[in-house]
């Protein structure tokens, strides 16, 4: 068995002043948020850029009497990069509501009474080395069917991030990535191969990932390394991608997938298309696998 926390729901009198409290005082902001169509409820998810932990603030039309989001009894916890000055805003905007100087914390109250623990970043706060990116990879699947909402735009932001915290042979960083959420260029890209790219007709968004050969002779491995960032972090976010080859490969009307891609996105030379992300948010959890044990004798100690 194992599990995944991924938000904490509040309940809140004042969406505007949570929205703007939380911004404040943490940094979080809106992710997505989902609601009926009479208006009588609404869901925000707010997260910060750093955390993949959302707070979801539900409001109830006409509810007027306060809720118990917990208090002394209960709290979250946040970390902080730089506490003075974390301790100087809350202090500026009033919202501490008790201090424990030997423990080195604080803590701030929201506009509902919910008590928020302010820590400095400290390395036992830290997730072990190396979980969440075995988590993510645990959890990254090809996905090709996509819902057809469009990708929260922090969300997106996320994946393109990855891609630019990238290593490169040299630092050259040989790459220009090309966004597509128009949805005629999709759907014209999606004859950029004879077969394999069929889901970006459906999908939000692509990148396609291009390298200039003359810049660095590792150029495709350097292009790859974006894709596989990328592609790991959508995993992470929740957004579903899959890898669509570009370079060696053929499109519907017969020009090589470069051709055709040049054509389409204006793209000059010397750039190669490397491969192509398609994204959207899946239309259904990707099936997690456990890993494979054969695949252990792939590695070879010391020795092949
Ligand atoms: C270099 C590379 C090229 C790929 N090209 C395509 C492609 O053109 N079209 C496609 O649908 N999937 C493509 N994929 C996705 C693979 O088919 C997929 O990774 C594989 O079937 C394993 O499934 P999984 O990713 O869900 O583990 C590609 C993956 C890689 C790494």
């Amino acid at each position: 068995m194992n599990s995944t926390a991924i938000h904490r729901c509040l309940h809140v009198l004042d969406l505007d002043a949570s929205l703007a409290f939380y911004e404040q005082a943490l940094g979080m902001t809106e992710i997505r948020r989902m609601g009926p169509d009479d208006g009588s409820w609404t869901n925000v998810f707010i997260s910060t850029d750093t955390s993949g932990f959302q707070l979801e603030l539900t409001w109830n039309r006409g509810r007027t009497e306060p809720y118990d989001n917990g208090g002394r009894d209960s709290h979250l916890a946040f970390t902080v990069p730089d506490f003075q000055a974390a301790r100087a805003l809350h202090e500026q905007m009033g919202c501490i509501c008790h201090v424990n100087d030997a423990m080195g914390l604080y803590f701030i109250e929201d506009p509902d009474g919910c008590w928020l623990e302010i820590l400095p970043e400290k390395a036992e706060f830290a997730p072990q080395a190396g979980v969440d990116v075995l988590a993510a990879l645990g959890r990254r699947r090809s996905l090709r069917h996509y819902s057809g909402e469009p990708i929260p735009a922090p969300l997106l932001d996320r994946v393109i991030e990855a891609g630019l915290r990238s290593a490169s042979g040299r630092g050259r960083r040989p790459w220009e990535l090309v966004v597509v959420s128009d949805r005629d260029t999709l759907t014209a890209l999606a004859r950029c191969r004879d077969h394999g790219a069929a889901m970006l007709a459906e999908a939000a968004a692509a990148v396609v990932v291009l390298g200039d050969p003359t810049l660095a002779d590792t150029w495709v491995e350097d292009c790859s390394i974006v894709m596989a960032n990328m592609h790991l972090e959508a995993a992470a976010s929740g957004v579903g991608s899959c890898w669509i080859q570009g370079r060696m490969r053929q499109a519907a009307d017969g020009r090589s997938t470069q051709d055709f891609v040049a054509e389409l996105l204006g793209i000059p030379e010397p750039y190669q298309i490397e491969a192509i992300l398609s994204l959207g948010m899946p239309s259904e959890p990707a099936a997690v696998r456990p890993l494979d044990e054969n695949l252990r004798a792939k590695v070879h100690e010391g020795r092949f």
